[in-house]
């Protein structure tokens, strides 16, 4: 697939770097040919490729998000998905570990308000970047699993094939308003893994009988 990515930081670059070894086509989506993480993702992996935000989205048949929050405004304003899926990989994190919208509300519905025309799905942010570089855990039969939700099961189809592309198990929790929830398991694996003493490669498996 051709996957788009807004933001190739630690998030953007370690996913689209997965998935580039896997076969799919990555357009990073920046409008500024300064940007210093393009020019290190770039570097980093040559057969990404650059265009605008909007002519990257237009390309793509799915579109990653994973800028800071509190740039989702402006990097989210006047662009037009035209139903095409959207990866939420942003955390609204408040001081202190919190969350940034007072639990009120998900950011991922925020992210949908301001792209209206977008199947939003969260996904990739209950985990530390460094499990998105390297998602494989060989040792055990069991895969990690992704937990994501949406309004929309096609565009959760969707991100399933992806989960399956870089080796995670998908768990659907449902409607994208269960991402206020995510965001707190986000906060839990924050303050195990970034401030406790939980190892960053840790992970959460889904078992059923
Ligand atoms: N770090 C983690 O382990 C982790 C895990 C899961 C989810 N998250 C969430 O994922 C998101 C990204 O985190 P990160 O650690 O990858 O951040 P990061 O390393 O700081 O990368 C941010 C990316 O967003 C781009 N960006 C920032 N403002 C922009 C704008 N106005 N327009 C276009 N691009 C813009 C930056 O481009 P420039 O270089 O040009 O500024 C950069 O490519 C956050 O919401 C975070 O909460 C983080």
């Amino acid at each position: 697939m051709k996957l788009a990515f807004i933001g190739v930081g630690n998030v953007g670059f370690a996913i689209a770097n997965n998935l580039q070894k896997k076969q799919h086509q990555i357009i990073i989506a920046h409008n500024n040919s300064n940007s210093g993480s393009v020019a290190k993702a770039l570097a980093a992996n040559p057969n990404f490729t650059v265009l605008p935000v909007q002519e990257a989205v237009n390309t793509a048949d799915m579109v990653f998000l994973a800028t800071p929050f509190t740039a989702i405004a402006d990097v989210l304003k006047g662009i037009h998905f035209n139903g095409k899926t959207l990866v939420d990989c942003t955390n609204p994190v408040g001081p202190g570990i919190t969350h940034g919208l007072n639990s009120q509300r998900s950011g991922s519905e925020v992210v949908q308000e301001l792209a209206p025309d977008a199947n939003v799905v969260k996904a990739y942010t209950i985990y530390g970047y460094e499990n998105f570089a390297d998602s494989a855990f060989p040792a055990y039969n069991v895969k990690p699993v992704m937990l994501i939700c949406g309004n929309n099961a096609q565009a959760k189809q969707q991100v399933a094939q992806i989960n399956t592309d870089m080796g995670f198990d998908t768990l659907d929790t449902g409607a994208l308003n269960q991402a206020l929830h995510l965001e707190h398991m986000t906060l839990l694996w924050v303050k195990m893994a970034r401030t406790g003493k939980h190892h960053p490669r840790f992970v959460w498996a889904y078992l059923e009988k």
